[in-house]
Formats: structure tokens, C-alpha cells, sequence
């Protein structure tokens, strides 16, 4: 079977994000034949079969995650879908939002059909302002047409969807972090279980799925599990957006079969390492994904494939660095990240991303020791697995792939009197810089 791309077939016109546009080319039918040909319980099945996984970055199977929400409840249950997209290196589902919103909306209502929901929000970065526009442009259109409201396609089902904007943190993408916020407390992650399946949003059963996870349903019911399944990999299959950044000649976002090959990705469909210049690392998965030295990058963009590569998938920012980089100062602008980015409630994560920071920083300026090697495999052993939530992690990967890998030339900065890029940017600030 042929590739057929989904997401961004028809990205050059200008109309894209219309309904009429969406409705000439067959949109909604699935919608409509999901609510007239499935029954919910049959669609969860029909969903599971087709292996589709999560694309918010744990590639969790979309049909079991719905098949954990109890059926019989008195209380509502709701779909929040996750469109924070925070995660450096991460512009994916801003492309569907502001093409496709509908097909969005599409998904949406599939997924509430098939788990039994009446009610969901969008929470979307707030740094997503065209995109917010565009989905309130779509929604509005939706209600009118009757895709949305109190009779969805002229049936009994009801619906309701609501787009509620983030206020600028990355723990908002979390899942737990995102239905604190969005029942108005501050964002801030929660202990699991119990997952937001049996208590999420105002302690009611919630689905929380990504923006491109739900963007694929009306396409699954359109061609069937079982082609679905044909579509790259069959464990975790499907047409996938890369986003690629970092020192390619096309930089961008693009469609491919999951499972696609990182250097064809690189060197085909991106062009190559720009000015003619070596491959040296990628971060294969947004910045949370251990890197890459250039040798292992013969390797399928698939969850399992990256996953016995030693990195992950995550949310598919690929991040290309030239032989000309400077992994410590790359490394500085992660630590600074997730530092900046940690809400505080675990010690070994507000006090851990703050001292990595601090360390590579001094290494990078010119104050580090050999023995900070050491001091930073400590502080990430004691980071990992420890917290409420996975954005210890986050930092303590890259921290320790960085170091691991690239080791000699840590060790250079460190003898070396700091880091070259350093040097060459502002040579006034080498032997400044944070202290431990
Ligand atoms: C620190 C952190 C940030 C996250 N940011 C996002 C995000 O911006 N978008 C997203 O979809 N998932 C994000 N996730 C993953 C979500 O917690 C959750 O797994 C996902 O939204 C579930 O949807 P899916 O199963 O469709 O992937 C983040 C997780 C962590 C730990
Ligand atoms: S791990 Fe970090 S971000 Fe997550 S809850 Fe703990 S302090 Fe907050």
C-alpha cells in the first residue's frame, strides 16, 4: 500500500481549515459513520486493534486507555486533549490546528462517542494564538453545521466542546499538571494512580489524549485496523509528523510512515546537514530524549526501535546538531530549560534540575572540575524515578546521554578553561558564570 499522507495532504491551500474544504474532501463521514455503524464498545475494540499509540511522548495504546474508563458512573466523564506542546523541539500538532482543526474536532467527537463523553476541552498552549483562533473559527462552524451541540449529526448524542488556553508552563502538558490548571488551580502534577481514566478532571473519569493521537481516528475508521496496522510498524503503526529543527538544510514538519529511517529522514526529506557540514548528534525525540552520537542514527522512528536504541520517540522533535556544535553549551540551554520549567513540589527535581544548571553552566564557562562528571551521574541517579511526575527525568536524560557520550569533550571544557562557543560568543563572561 502506497503512503498516503493524513495531516498534511492538502497544507497548500489556503482554505484548509474551512469546513466547507474539510466537507469536499469527505470529512466528517467517519464521524458520521462511527456514531451510525459502531457501537461504543465495538469502536474501543475496532481502536485497539489498530495498535494506535499515543503521540503526546509515552505512546500509551489510545483503545486500552479508553477501555480503563468505567462504564457505569453516575459521574460525568470528560476528554481533555492535550495541546500544550511545550516540549522543546515540538511543532506538530500546531500544524493540524491551524490546517486541520477540523479533523481535530472529528477525532474528537469519535473518541466521545466511542468512551461515552459529552463534554471536552482543548487546552492548548497560549503561545498558540493563531491556532486558537483557528480552532474557535472551526468549533463555531461546527455547532452551527450540527457536528457539534445538543444533536450531533440529527442523532440523541450531545456534545460540547470547549478551548481553554494555557498560560505559558510546560508541567501544563503533564497530564495531571493539565487538569489542575484546568480546573483553575495552579498546574501542578499529581501522584498516580489513580490515573485521570478513573479520576481526573474534578475527580471524574477522564480520557487525556494528545492533539495527533486523536487526528488519526477519522483516517482509522475510514481505512480499517487492519490496513491502519500495514501503515509502517505493526506495534506501533500509523502516518506520523516529524519535526525536524536544528542544522538541516529544510528544517520543518513532516509526514512519513512511522518507522522511517533517521538519516533518510535527515538527508532525503530534510536535505541533509546544512553548509556541508558532519552529522554529530540528534535528540531523536524532543530535549526530555537521551541523544544519539551520529553512529547510532541508522535507526526506524518508531517507539520500539528507538526505545532498544537507548532514546524514545517521545513527541518526535528531532534535533539535529552539526560537527560544529558545542554539546556543553547545547547542554546549558536544556539544563536551563528544565530548571526553569520544574514546579517545585519534589525535592530531588527542584533542587536536581537547579544544581545540573549550575554545573554544566560552570563547565561551560570555565569554572568546571573533573570531578563535576562524577557529581552529575549522582545527581541524575537520584533524580530518576524518584517523583511525582516524569520531568526529573526529562532533565536527568539528556544531562546524563550528554555527559556519557560526549565525554571528552566535557573533559576538554573542563582542563580547557570553559567551553569554545563560550569563548568565541562572549569572551568577556569565561570564568563568571553560577557556582555550587
Ligand atoms: C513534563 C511533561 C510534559 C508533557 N507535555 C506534553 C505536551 O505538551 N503534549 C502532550 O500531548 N503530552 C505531553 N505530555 C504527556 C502527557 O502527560 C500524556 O501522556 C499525553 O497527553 C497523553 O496523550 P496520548 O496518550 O494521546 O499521547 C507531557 C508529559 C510530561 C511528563
Ligand atoms: S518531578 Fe518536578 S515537575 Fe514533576 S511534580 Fe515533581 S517537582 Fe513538579
Amino acid at each position: 500500500m502506497s503512503f498516503q499522507k493524513v495531516f498534511t495532504r492538502w497544507t497548500d491551500d489556503p482554505a484548509s481549515h474551512t469546513l466547507a474544504f474539510y466537507e469536499s474532501k469527505g470529512g466528517y463521514e467517519s464521524a458520521r459513520k462511527a456514531i451510525r455503524d459502531w457501537a461504543p464498545d465495538d469502536l474501543i475494540e475496532e481502536v485497539k486493534a489498530s495498535n494506535l499509540r499515543g503521540r503526546g511522548g509515552a505512546g500509551f495504546p489510545t483503545g486500552v486507555k479508553w477501555g480503563f474508563v468505567p462504564k457505569q458512573t453516575d459521574k460525568p466523564k470528560y476528554l481533555a486533549v492535550n495541546a500544550d506542546e511545550s516540549e522543546p523541539g515540538t511543532f506538530k500538532d500546531r500544524v493540524i490546528m491551524e490546517k486541520y482543526p477540523h479533523q481535530l474536532l472529528e477525532g474528537i467527537i469519535i473518541s466521545c462517542w466511542a468512551v461515552g463523553i459529552h463534554t471536552a476541552y482543548i487546552y492548548i498552549r497560549g503561545e498558540y494564538v493563531f491556532a486558537y483562533r483557528r480552532l474557535v473559527e472551526a468549533i463555531e462552524e461546527a455547532y452551527a453545521k450540527g457536528y457539534l451541540g445538543d444533536k450531533v449529526l440529527g442523532t440523541d448524542f450531545k456534545l460540547d466542546v470547549t478551548v481553554h488556553r494555557g498560560a505559558g508552563a510546560y508541567i501544563c502538558g503533564e497530564e495531571t499538571g493539565m487538569l489542575t490548571s484546568l480546573e483553575g488551580e495552579r498546574g501542578q502534577p499529581k501522584l498516580k494512580p489513580p490515573f485521570p481514566a478513573i479520576e481526573g478532571l474534578f475527580g471524574c473519569p477522564t480520557v487525556v489524549n494528545n492533539v495527533e493521537t486523536l487526528a488519526n481516528l477519522p483516517y482509522i475508521l475510514e481505512i480499517g485496523s487492519e490496513a491502519y496496522k500495514k501503515v509502517g510498524p505493526e506495534r506501533s503503526p500509523g502516518p506520523k509528523l516529524f519535526c525536524v529543527s536544528g542544522h538541516v538544510e529544510r528544517p520543518g514538519t513532516y509526514e512519513l510512515p512511522m518507522g522511517v529511517n533517521l538519516l533518510s529522514l535527515i538527508n532525503d526529506t530534510c536535505g541533509g546537514i546544512w553548509k556541508g557540514r558532519k552529522l554529530k548528534a540528534v535528540i531523536p525525540g524532543g530535549s526530555s530524549a537521551h541523544v544519539l552520537h551520529a553512529d547510532e542514527c541508522d535507526v526506524a522512528m518508531d517507539i520500539e526501535s528507538l526505545a532498544a536504541a537507548g532514546s524514545m520517540l517521545g513527541s518526535a522533535g528531532v534535533i539535529v546538531m552539526d560537527d560544529q556544535t558545542c554539546m556543553v553549551n547545547a547542554l546549558v540551554n536544556v539544563m536551563r530549560f528544565y530548571h526553569h520549567e520544574s514546579c517545585g513540589q519534589c525535592t530531588p527535581c527542584r533542587e536536581g534540575t537547579g544544581w545540573l544548571e549550575k554545573i554544566v553552566h560552570r563547565i561551560a564557562y570555565g569554572h568546571g572540575k573533573r570531578e563535576d562528571l562524577e557529581r552529575i551521574d549522582q545527581i541524575c541517579g537520584r533524580m530518576v524515578g524518584k517523583t511525582i511526575c516524569v520531568l526529573a527525568d526529562a532533565a536527568a536524560f539528556p544531562a546524563w546521554s550528554f555527559t556519557q557520550k560526549f565525554r571528552d569533550e566535557f573533559l576538554q571544557c573542563i582542563d580547557n578553561g570553559g567551553s569554545p562557543a563560550v569563548k568565541a560568543r562572549h569572551p568577556d563572561r569565561i570564568g563568571g558564570g553560577l557556582h555550587v
